[in-house]
């Protein structure tokens, strides 16, 4: 007897199968879906203590075979953190592997040297120890490594981990909040894996200049799983810890769904679409209503979109690469209680700076290099004319000032530009529309080819001149290969 889950897992080891069996109102996808393990610390007071350690091990992903890993305080990715405004957080991150490694809390509002980055390096068997206040609304932000030059690599093989958010008038609102139940985190990652069950990373030159795109999705390390719903009404905080896909959500019935979260937490007010373009390291939050008892899909529907390619035939589909549509997880409704949660219009009030207080634009254009850098594995990539140098400081910025920074992309591919330290809104772009989650406040932002975002944002007052910030691509390996730059607040 070959099960038909036996065959599904079985065939992921294949990057190039499509996961498209589809018979209507049954399920599809068989693996169970796991939620992350939840660490809110230990508390004393406002205190909150975090123990961390990274680590290695082997996972089951498929069938038969076991598959080298990276995780925090487990084998696979990390445990989801949790903590509250106003909390003082102290953490504790011993690094048991055999490489340098970092962790870096992405969204955070912090001291640059609690921030993570590549200059909070732990070597191998030695412990970082930190503290920052949390200053900033409810949010689902996230970690991962920020290893110089290998950021891609050891996320790829599973450094990061998801870090929530509360404060007291988000959890107020009448939202699902239940962890794991109806408050669920979905952490959307794509792989490849060899004939033996080790991740497959770069395969060539394409991947490294594109970025790392796997043909198989894992949602928090499980490939295609099905959510048995508990609730009808369900909170999915969307997560995409992929190196380099975009992604283009829809449910293969099309229904609607509400977005009420973008990086920096709620929006101001729900908005209903039945699609979300996810790029590398966005989350949002999103409502689904599942009363009706179905079994929606949720997918990667990649030629629905625009693939953010500008340029003609060849070039378009040799940039875009890798894309087909793709099943990310099926959610069960079957088996749903009715929830007594609502889906509020009006969610919370942004303090947003404004155009009058800005001092200070700033230009940051992408550039790639073309030519022989490109065989070479160099730093092709750069921002201002410059790839990254950890020696340098590229922009000196005053605490508590409002700046805005145009991102000018001068080449053929999009980039998630993402800034450290702040939650930004846009405020233009010249050639797409602002979407749903773009409203909210934000700290990445994909910008297409060709394309000019502004952003506005306020920088908080902590003052470091010796401890830069970064600002780079979340192409992770665009970032590990010169995209990306420092900043000193000061
Ligand atoms: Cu998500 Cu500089 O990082
Ligand atoms: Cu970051
Ligand atoms: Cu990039």
């Amino acid at each position: 007897m070959f099960s038909r889950r036996k065959f599904i897992q079985a065939s992921a080891i294949f990057a190039t199968m499509p996961a498209k069996i589809v018979l209507a109102g049954k399920q599809l996808l068989g693996n169970k879906f796991q939620v992350p393990a939840l660490y809110a610390g230990t508390r004393k007071g406002n205190n909150v203590y975090f123990d961390l350690q990274i680590q290695s091990g082997l996972s089951q992903i498929l069938v038969n075979k076991k598959t080298p890993t990276l995780g925090i305080n487990q084998n696979f990715l990390g445990v989801t953190l949790r903590a509250s405004k106003g909390d003082k957080v102290h953490i504790r991150v011993k690094n048991t592997i055999d490489k340098t490694s970092t962790l870096h809390w992405h969204g955070m509002k912090l001291p640059a040297k609690s921030d993570g980055g590549p200059h909070q390096a732990i070597q191998p068997n030695k412990t970082w120890e930190t503290q920052f206040e949390v200053i900033q609304e409810a949010a689902t932000l996230w970690y991962h490594s920020h290893q110089l030059h290998e950021t891609a690599q050891q996320v790829y093989q599973g450094l990061a981990g998801m870090f929530i958010l509360d404060d007291d008038k988000a959890s107020a609102l009448n939202l699902p909040s239940e962890y794991g139940v109806d408050d669920v985190p979905v952490i959307i990652q794509d792989k490849d894996f060899q004939q033996n069950g080790a991740l497959r990373y770069l395969g060539g030159m394409m991947d490294s200049m594109m970025g790392k795109k796997g043909g198989t999705v894992l949602v928090n390390g499980v490939i295609r799983p099905v959510l048995k719903a508990k609730k009808s009404l369900l909170r999915l905080r969307l997560l995409n810890g992929s190196n380099a896909r975009t992604y283009f959500l829809a449910f293969n019935d099309n229904r609607v769904f509400y977005v009420i979260g973008s990086d920096g937490g709620l929006l101001e007010q729900t908005q209903k679409t039945n699609r979300l373009r996810l790029a590398p390291a966005e989350r949002a939050e999103i409502l689904v209503d599942v009363s009706d008892g179905k079994m929606p899909i949720l997918q990667h529907k990649s030629g629905k979109e625009k693939s953010g390619m500008r340029g003609m035939g060849m070039m378009r589909s040799m940039m875009s690469g890798n894309d087909n549509d793709l099943n990310i997880m099926q959610i069960d409704g079957s088996n749903a209680q009715k929830s007594n949660r609502e889906i509020p219009k009006k969610l919370v009030t942004h303090d947003s700076p404004s155009m009058e207080q800005v001092s200070r634009q700033r230009l940051m254009r992408l550039e790639i290099k073309m030519g022989m850098g490109m065989m070479s594995g160099g730093d092709v990539f750069s921002i201002n004319g410059k790839s990254m140098n950890a020696n340098r400081i590229d922009e000196v910025v005053k605490a508590g000032s409002v700046e805005v920074w145009r991102i000018e992309n001068a080449s053929m591919m999009a980039h998630p530009f993402h800034i450290h330290n702040v939650q930004f809104k846009i405020v233009g772009k010249s050639e797409s529309a602002i979407s749903t989650h773009e409203l909210g406040f934000k700290d990445v932002v994909l910008v297409n080819p060709h394309e000019r975002v502004d952003v506005i944002m306020k920088f908080p007052e902590f003052r470091d001149k010796n401890t830069p910030y970064m600002y780079h691509c979340h192409i992770l390996e665009h970032e590990d290969r010169g995209m990306m730059g420092q900043f000193v607040v000061v």
